[in-house]
């Protein structure tokens, strides 16, 4: 059943709060825990529908995967040492789950069937069977144009290749490093633009060789050593910035607020958003910036103030892919137009992401329109709302549209709010102790 929420017009959103862990570092903690020989202790996992997909898959596959005061303990069976699952492997909503476990699974002599719900068996997968079947993957059932539910048998003579990204996905990327550590040899990736670069940090931090290329042309290499060992080790989960962006949007629009988000990963490869926001002339500062887990972490603190409209370049894209529907939000809020070019990914998201955006926004009376791949929001200072707005299942469109509800004249009901489970759980009752007014 569909949980409707709405958003009212909020003041004074204030305090310090925490947000959980960083949904993409989750996954690959959980993974590399798995690959590695020995125990694993993660801290700060994101304990979200999403990851908790990872977390069965990785335990189907004979790593052990146990809650223990508060972290997780994961007991590996190295490289190459997974099992056979005896069931299918349901990745529930996520497309970052399921395309790094095809990964991992090509590398192992094993059959698995790959299945998800309605939303994950609309994305496309062909971006990562087309480099994994050039590795040894065979495809023995797919869903039509190459979707899950998919049926493969990965292979222990996998083959190290070299693969140039035909579009930037940190995704795609990740699956071929992860079936490249059992390969004999070299594995090399080539993006495009650089893409989140969280496995690669973590590869290294659990010993796996691996060399990164920055190129003239501003493509990037990475290569990884095939035979890989990895170690078990420590490991702590920075907070997700993807999630802190609704609150600290929350807090630009809402007159009178002044909030800390803490420990919030400042990777830059994530940080696109927080960029485009100073851009934008928003209040926000990054105090007590440090290391953890070979990633850098820091505190923001935002203010609410005027925003003006900027131009966001295609080549941002990757530092920010899951930050435009609330970056729109931000831009119908700011003073004169927004432009966002090169979004042809949001397309492919969890929902079309372009056209649930553009959407929403006139829904909610912003002058907003698609132009190809870019995405133009005319902003006027101020929102009208008053609206009911489609999520199309999709878990940012959600917090993207319910943060708009709190700073527009009118409420702003989404349809359902059910899917916010599957990145950040939490964030209804966290917004409403900061004082934003859902209903
Ligand atoms: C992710 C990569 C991005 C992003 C997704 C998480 C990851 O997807 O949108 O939410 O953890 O690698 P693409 O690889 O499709 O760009």
């Amino acid at each position: 059943m569909p949980q409707p929420l709405t958003a009212s017009r909020s003041t004074c959103i204030s305090g310090r709060v925490r947000v959980p862990g960083d949904k993409s570092i989750s996954h690959r903690a959980l993974i590399l825990g798995g690959l590695a020989t020995g125990r694993t202790r993660i801290t700060g996992l994101l304990e979200a529908e999403d990851v908790m997909a990872t977390a069965r898959a990785i335990a189907k596959l004979g790593a052990s995967v146990t809650p223990e005061n508060g972290a997780f303990d994961i007991l590996g069976q190295g490289v190459g040492g997974l099992q056979a699952p005896d069931a299918p492997l349901d990745f529930g909503n996520s497309g970052t789950a399921s395309r790094l476990m095809l990964g991992v699974v090509a590398g192992h002599d094993m059959r698995a069937e790959f299945t998800g719900d309605a939303s994950l068996c609309r994305r496309p997968m062909g971006r990562v069977l087309d480099p994994l079947t050039t590795m040894g993957l065979r495809v023995e059932a797919q869903g039509e144009g190459g979707t899950l539910p998919l049926a493969v048998r990965g292979t222990g003579d996998i083959l190290p290749i070299v693969y140039e990204l035909p579009v930037p996905s940190a995704q795609v990327k990740s699956s071929i490093l992860l079936a490249g550590l059992h390969a004999p040899g070299r594995t090399t990736v080539v993006e495009p633009l650089p893409t989140r670069d969280h496995t690669e940090r973590m590869l290294r931090f659990f010993g796996a060789e691996l060399k990164i290329e920055d190129r003239e042309d501003g493509t990037r290499a990475i290569t990884v050593c095939g035979d890989a060992e990895l170690g078990g080790a420590a490991f702590s989960v920075p907070g997700d910035p993807s999630s802190a962006a609704f609150i600290v949007a929350a807090g630009l629009i809402c007159p009178g607020s002044e909030i800390v988000v803490e420990n919030v990963l400042m990777n830059p490869t994530r940080a696109g958003f927080f960029e485009t926001l100073r851009e934008m002339g928003a209040e926000i500062e990054v105090l007590e910036m440090r290391d953890e887990g070979g990633e850098p972490v820091g505190d923001l603190r935002v203010k609410a103030g005027p925003l003006r409209g900027v131009h966001v370049p295609p080549e941002r894209a990757p530092a920010m892919i899951d930050e435009y529907p609330v970056l729109a939000v931000l831009a119908a809020f700011a003073e004169g137009e927004t432009r966002m070019e090169g979004l042809s990914e949001l397309k492919v998201k969890e929902s079309d992401r372009l056209a649930a955006t553009a959407a929403g926004l006139a829904a909610c009376g912003v002058e907003a329109h698609v132009d190809g791949d870019d995405l133009i929001v005319r902003g006027a200072g101020a929102v009208k709302g008053g609206a009911l707005v489609e999520t199309h299942m999709d878990h940012r469109i959600a917090m993207a549209f319910l943060t708009l509800g709190l700073g527009a004249s009118e409420p702003v009901t989404v349809d359902d709010v059910s899917m916010v489970a599957t990145s950040f759980p939490g964030f209804v009752p966290l917004m409403i102790r900061l004082g934003a007014a859902f209903a």
